[in-house]
């Protein structure tokens, strides 16, 4: 998955750092058949401005969060038998002249992910959409872009 996308400095040094600190932190499986899996998503927009979550599998919802800049938001799991388990996050921030971007993505899949992300799944939401570290092949791949952009007023939260 290619992007013409141009990292600048600061996201290329922080994105190092990231993946510096994930591997210092690396626990392992907590259960025979149970793989405990770490999602983490990073707000990597730009300086100042929130990016609100709301993640959801079948079971959990895991409601709605404000993450800021630079900040990041955490949860974990246990993958199923079955390697079904499936999360999906609605996103959205404001853009420029005030207007709201959102999308839904699908930010964790067992059957995508076991092998990429093995116990922790990282993503950096940036601007230019949203990147997840592999970390099977030590790089991060850009996934998706924002679908949606919604003029200002047409009924987002704040
Ligand atoms: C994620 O956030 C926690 C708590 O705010 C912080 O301690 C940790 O260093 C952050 N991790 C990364 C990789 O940014
Ligand atoms: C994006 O915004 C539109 C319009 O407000 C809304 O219908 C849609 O559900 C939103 N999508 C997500 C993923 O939040």
């Amino acid at each position: 998955m290619g992007t013409q996308f141009r990292w600048s400095f600061m996201h290329v040094v922080a994105m190092a750092l990231i993946v510096l600190s994930l591997s210092h932190s690396s626990v392992m499986v907590s259960g025979v058949y149970y793989k405990k899996i770490q999602v983490m998503l990073i707000n990597m927009l730009e300086p100042g401005k929130n990016l609100h979550v709301h993640c959801k599998s079948k079971d959990d919802d895991l409601g709605d969060h404000v993450i800021g800049y630079y900040q990041n938001y955490t949860w974990s799991f246990h993958d199923n038998l079955f390697d079904t388990t499936l999360f999906w996050c609605g996103m959205d921030w404001t853009g420029t002249g005030g207007s709201t971007v959102n999308g839904s993505f699908e930010i964790y899949h067992a059957k995508r992910d076991l092998n990429r992300c093995s116990s922790y799944c990282t993503w950096a939401i940036l601007k230019a959409g949203l990147y997840s570290f592999n970390r099977a092949t030590g790089e991060w791949e850009y996934f998706f872009g924002w679908p949606i952009v919604i003029s200002k007023g047409a009924g987002m939260k704040p």
